[in-house]
């Protein structure tokens, strides 16, 4: 099985981006012969500094090996470092439809009140078209903020086999049974991100123990005090999905245990189990990170395996 999934470099990685990427990623290498892409290609499409999207590409290159990718196994690269990306994106843009793209959620909501809409950013699905379709990817770990795209990128395949003969495998994408949309803490019916959600709501992968109790003690809960998962729980809901991907355990199994304990307890717990989540990724962190020489050449390693 071909395993492909890429992430954007720019922005804080934050809990959301652990639970529908890094952790499907660390967990899909072991069932196939996987690719993870540091999309940097992706985030020119909105104003940049190109002296810190370099540096954060690898930030980024440190956080996939910190949080459990093998560079003995896995394919990791930077998108610019492999030209196909982008010449497949003008390819592929011949069977894209205009009017699909139109319909991107992602392109309304990061164009929408913004004073420049590039073109690129109405165009950055077919290069993820591309990306994928490239490496003839089976599956897709992604979050559910993900499901058009990858929708898009099917679309795409089927449309050139159908117009060019049998060429590109149509994907499937791997979402997480919890956790596929994390949602943010104070405004929990937007999801966790750092473009579009609260700052004390969007939980670092990076933030200190203590920045991290603060931010989900003062989460917004929702009126009584039972803690279960419900639509008109959004707000425990997201701390229930955050614990249940923190340990592992069900959601089920969480909403037993605390059924009657109410908010304060409960939270308190789930701020635990995010802290050692995170501790020993951060500390491998710290680790990868300071040697940006081997993290280069990783990364020029993988750019000449996925070439
Ligand atoms: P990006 O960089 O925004 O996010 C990386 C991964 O994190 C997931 N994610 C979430 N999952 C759960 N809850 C959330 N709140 C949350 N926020 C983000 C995303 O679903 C994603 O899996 N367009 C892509 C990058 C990309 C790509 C690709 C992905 C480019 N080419 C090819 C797969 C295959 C993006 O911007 O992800």
């Amino acid at each position: 099985m071909r395993v492909f999934s890429g992430i954007q470099p720019t922005g804080a990685k934050h809990f959301g981006n652990y639970s529908g990427g890094f952790r499907q990623y660390a967990a899909t290498q072991e069932r196939g012969e996987a690719f993870f892409c540091v999309v940097d290609l992706h985030s020119i499409t909105v104003d940049y500094d190109p002296a810190a999207l370099r540096e954060q590409t690898l930030d980024l290159a440190a956080m996939l090996f910190a949080t459990g990718l093998d560079p003995g196994r896995s394919t990791v690269f930077v998108q610019s470092h492999v030209t196909a990306h982008a010449e497949a994106a003008w390819l592929l843009s011949a069977v894209a439809s205009y009017g699909q793209l139109g319909r991107m959620t992602q392109f309304k909501d990061k164009g929408d009140g913004r004073e420049f809409v590039s073109a690129g950013l109405f165009t950055y699905p077919v290069l993820m078209a591309g990306d994928i379709l490239l490496y003839q990817a089976d599956a897709v770990p992604i979050g559910d903020d993900q499901r058009q795209h990858l929708e898009l990128a099917r679309d795409i395949a089927e449309r050139f086999n159908a117009r060019f003969g049998e060429t590109f495998r149509e994907p499937t994408g791997i979402y997480p049974n919890v956790g596929a949309r994390i949602m943010d803490l104070q405004e929990p019916t937007r999801k966790m991100s750092t473009t579009g959600g609260t700052p004390q709501g969007t939980l670092l992968l990076l933030d200190p123990p203590d920045v991290l109790r603060k931010k989900i003690r003062s989460a917004v809960t929702d009126s009584g005090s039972e803690v279960r998962r419900g639509d008109d729980k959004p707000g425990v809901t997201t701390l229930i999905d955050i614990m249940s991907v923190a340990t592992g355990e069900t959601p089920g199994a969480i909403e037993e245990r605390y059924a009657s304990g109410g908010y304060g307890p409960f939270k308190a717990d789930v701020a635990e189990a995010v802290v050692e989540l995170l501790a020993p990724v951060q500390a491998r962190y710290a680790e990868v990170r300071s040697d940006a020489g081997e993290l280069e050449r990783l990364l020029a390693v993988g750019a000449r395996k996925a070439r």
